[in-house]
């Protein structure tokens, strides 16, 4: 990270980060879900979040992008403090999810669920070249052609007309992910992405998000258990017991750590 700060300096460039969270915490009636945690993420990291179930890591993401806002602490996203917004204004802002369980519209066609995000998030800018020669139609075309690119670059194109509800399992989870990414987002939040993949699908997977990252600049943050995973997609990793951030490093460095291994003991 010194090093991306260094280099970012030296090519005059911001080295600010995309997303800063201070001392976010979040209480449930006497259970703290999330205790006091720090992040920092810059432009295309891409960063896993680890830990045993029930550590808080979905509480985390929830806090994050405004589906249960935090009970203290602040976010900054892109220079924009966006601490208690509502999601739809987040993702607006540039922050896509997806949940550990899928939110796909299961009687719409995969085409019509990308279609439908990326219409919902059409705004000046996104559609590049084609906004300003304007229309109602064009834009259409636009938001269309945006669609097919994603269910393409995600190996969906083959099912763009069938209903989401019918795609086998492993497509349905590439297709949540097109419909995040067809909102033009900074950062690409993932929930477990790779849960219920076989081996050669979450190998797939990982080539998928490293493809994103390449291709868009998207920073990722990527919730996994699988380690193979995490090992090979991750730049830094944090990881999360009982709420609260007890390591953070590469991958190699966290997985020798003694409170990490402590926390797995008698876990998963
Ligand atoms: N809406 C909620 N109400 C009460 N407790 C919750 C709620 N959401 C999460 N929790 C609790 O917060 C803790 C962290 O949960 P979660 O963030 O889902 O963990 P993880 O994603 O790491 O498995 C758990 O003990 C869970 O039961
Ligand atoms: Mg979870």
């Amino acid at each position: 990270m010194r090093k991306t700060i260094v280099s970012a300096i030296a090519s005059d460039k911001s080295p600010a980060p995309l997303l800063k969270s201070q001392a976010l915490s979040k209480n449930f009636k006497g259970l703290q879900a999330l205790k006091n945690h720090n992040l920092e993420l810059y432009p295309g990291e891409i960063l896993g979040i680890i830990g045993p179930n029930g550590s808080g890591k979905s509480t985390l993401f929830n806090v994050i992008t405004g589906f249960s806002p935090p009970s203290s602490g602040t976010v900054v996203f892109d220079g924009t403090v966006i601490t208690g917004w509502r999601p739809d204004r987040i993702v607006g802002k540039g922050i896509a999810r997806t949940f550990q369980g899928s939110r796909l519209f299961k009687a719409l066609t995969a085409a019509e669920n990308v279609e439908a995000a990326a219409q919902r998030h059409d705004r000046p800018g996104l559609l590049s070249t084609l906004t300003h020669l304007g229309g109602y139609a064009r834009r259409q075309a636009a938001i269309r052609g945006r669609a097919h690119a994603l269910l393409e670059l995600l190996g969906l194109a083959r099912w763009s007309n069938r209903r989401a509800g019918d795609l086998p399992y492993g497509a349905q989870r590439r297709l949540e992910i097109a419909r995040a990414m067809a909102t033009g987002p900074k950062l690409l939040m993932l929930d477990e992405p790779a849960a219920g993949l076989n081996t050669h699908e979450t190998k797939e997977l990982m080539g998928l998000i490293r493809g994103l990252r390449d291709g868009f600049g998207v920073a990722v943050i990527v919730v996994e258990h699988d380690m193979d995973l995490i090992g090979n997609l991750c730049e830094r990793v944090q990881v999360l017991a009982q709420g609260e951030l007890i390591c953070e490093g590469t991958f190699d460095v966290v997985q020798q750590d003694a409170r990490v291994r402590g926390a797995y003991l008698g876990h998963d």
